[in-house]
């Protein structure tokens, strides 16, 4: 581990108090995406009287001196806003099912009780305020109970064509199908979750596509994940030819979505909190 932030949910005894802590996936160059998302949703605060913790999940990028020099970024990030968790392995795609793993091992030590996790993209619009409203409507689960949903993933088996970024070769997984999983862009589990997906981590081999492992966990515990609507990792593909995409109203509603530039995150977190917007049918997504 490069760098660490083990206070950030008060220590392993007090971490219950951490109702929802944000597990964003960023890599070492966005700067850009982590500065905003600090300012917008995923800002520490507390909503409900429910205390929202983040951190950034990173590995190292490039090499020689500008691996130097990203890795310096991270540092002083580090020091100025204790957020970010950055190990020691090469930042890419085929890697994160291992971020997710060393993860997994640093919230088993240092944030045990933390009730609920988002795990996510750096480049989500995520509508925190909802988001603790809906995990605060689970009345039967305080995080000690089984919860996994997002953008729910059935029937899909690995991609064998050699030019894809997802290619999955027989040799490394033999089925042609995968377990029911979500989307690796943005999904909420909780506490009793996290654990048993850890625990299952033990006796899985690693394989590439990280969203599908958590997938093989689960089915492993006998779990499944569950769809829901808010949670759009895919967009929001609104149909309408001639309505504004980014009108706030229909981000009001949701959950998260995929996929934002930092200036649209920015202005999109001012306009959905606008006391005095109007919201129309039009604006539903829920129709
Ligand atoms: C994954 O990380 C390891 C450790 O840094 C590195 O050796 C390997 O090349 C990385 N793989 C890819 C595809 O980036
Ligand atoms: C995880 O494994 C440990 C040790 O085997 C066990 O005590 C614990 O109950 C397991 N937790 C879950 C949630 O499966």
């Amino acid at each position: 581990m490069l760098l660490d932030a083990p206070d950030k949910c008060g220590g392993p005894q007090n971490s219950a108090d951490v109702f929802l802590l944000l597990v964003i996936k960023s890599s070492p160059e966005n700067y850009d995406r982590r500065e905003v998302l600090r300012k917008t949703w995923a800002k520490e605060r507390q909503h409900n009287g429910a205390w929202i913790r983040r951190v950034f999940i990173s590995g190292t990028s490039r090499t020689g001196f500008e691996k130097r020099r990203l890795n310096k970024l991270l540092k002083i990030e580090n020091s100025e806003n204790k957020d970010i968790l950055q190990w020691d392995f090469h930042d890419s795609f085929i890697n994160l099912t291992l971020k997710q793993v060393l993860f997994l091992e640093w919230m088993d030590r240092w944030c045990p009780h933390a009730r609920f996790l988002l795990n996510g993209d750096d480049d989500i619009f995520a509508n925190t305020f909802n988001m603790v409203e809906y995990l605060q409507g689970q009345k039967s689960n305080d995080g000690s109970k089984h919860l996994f949903t997002g953008s729910l993933m059935e029937g899909t088996g690995p991609i064998r064509d050699p030019a894809s970024k997802y290619y999955v070769p027989v040799q490394v997984q033999e089925s042609e199908i995968y377990p029911p999983y979500c989307s690796g862009g943005g999904f909420l589990l909780s506490s009793f979750t996290t654990k048993t997906i850890y625990n299952m981590s033990h006796s899985i081999e690693l394989l590439p596509i990280d969203d599908v492992y958590m997938g093989m966990c689960l089915e492993k515990a006998g779990l499944k994940p569950t769809s829901h609507h808010g949670i759009r990792p895919f967009g929001l593909h609104i149909p309408a030819p001639n309505v504004d995409q980014f009108h706030p109203c229909f981000y009001r509603e949701i959950i998260l979505v995929h996929r934002f530039q930092p200036h649209m995150i920015f202005v999109m977190w001012d306009e959905i909190q606008n006391p005095h917007l109007q919201c129309g049918k039009t604006y539903s997504v829920f129709l």
